[in-house]
């Protein structure tokens, strides 16, 4: 009898440790918002990252200690989902100053809960259609409020969503689910009233998808290659991308796209 007490209590003990909560990954990722405006560095995240956090721009391994915690960024506005069941946030981060960016960052936790991974695409100036002060602007319209409990859709439908507005691209046969008034903000633009669709001349093949998604708001983040918009990048990788989606009742409501060139508007 004792010992079934104890081995009970120890699987609650590990089980709380491990878990995950909405509350935790909102903190977490408050804090490191807080740490991107302070611009402190590193140093900034010391109590929230584990040892080891790999630290990723644009697809491409970087130094945390020059990345975009030592910069100080005046953030207007900021937007994070959060998933409980990777143990992830998403955030959009839009600054409007001198330093002008447009980042969305994901932020991969360990089972410390601690963060492990720390992911940005860093627009700014140059960058695909890039205008923070659009970005600020249409942004800051939209209503991404929390979906009553009885109306949400679940993951699957939100990540096939996300996934059938990048797969049409290249395959006019999929035909995603767009809302009547989905609108898309790319960079700094605004696509309303409902032409959301893209189609782009084959071969299509989009990689590296890298998923955050949220049930509650309705939400999915894919980080993601974008085949043939960059013209000095093959088309396999091709550039990095990422899409946040908006889903109401398994339609698209909303796409913002921050899309990273390596030349002026990736050279168009
Ligand atoms: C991020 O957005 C939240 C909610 O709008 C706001 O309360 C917070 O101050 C913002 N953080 C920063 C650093 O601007
Ligand atoms: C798609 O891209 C991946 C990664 O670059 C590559 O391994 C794969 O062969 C490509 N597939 C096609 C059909 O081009």
């Amino acid at each position: 009898m004792l010992f079934f007490i104890f081995c009970a209590a120890v699987h609650i003990f590990s089980l709380s440790a491990a878990e995950c909560t909405r509350e935790l990954l909102q903190d977490l990722t408050a804090s490191y918002v807080a740490a991107l405006a302070a611009g402190n560095g590193p140093s900034g995240i010391s109590g929230l990252a584990g040892p080891d956090v790999s630290y990723i721009e644009n697809d491409a391994p970087a130094d945390i200690a020059a990345g975009l915690l030592s910069v100080g960024i005046q953030i207007d506005f900021n937007r994070s989902i959060y998933d409980t069941t990777q143990c992830a946030s998403y955030t959009e981060i839009v600054a409007t100053t001198d330093l002008a960016y447009v980042i969305g960052t994901r932020l991969a936790l360990n089972t410390d809960n601690k963060i492990a991974e720390i992911r940005s695409n860093v627009c700014n100036s140059g960058d695909w259609l890039f205008n923070a002060k659009g970005s600020l602007e249409y942004n800051s319209k939209e209503t991404w409020d929390s979906i009553p409990e009885g109306n949400r859709d679940t993951r699957e439908v939100i990540q096939a969503a996300g996934d059938a507005y990048i797969d049409a691209w290249g395959d006019d046969a999929v035909k995603p689910p767009f809302a009547s008034d989905c609108a898309r903000l790319e960079g700094g633009s605004y696509i309303s009233g409902g032409n959301c669709l893209l189609n782009f001349p084959p071969p299509f093949n989009i990689t590296y998808r890298v998923y955050t998604i949220d049930e509650q708001l309705g939400a999915v983040d894919i980080f993601h290659n974008f085949p043939f918009l960059d013209t000095s990048i093959p088309r396999d990788p091709g550039t990095q991308t990422n899409n946040f989606v908006r889903i109401e009742g398994g339609k698209i409501k909303y796409i913002h796209e921050n899309t990273v060139c390596s030349k002026d508007n990736c050279g168009r």
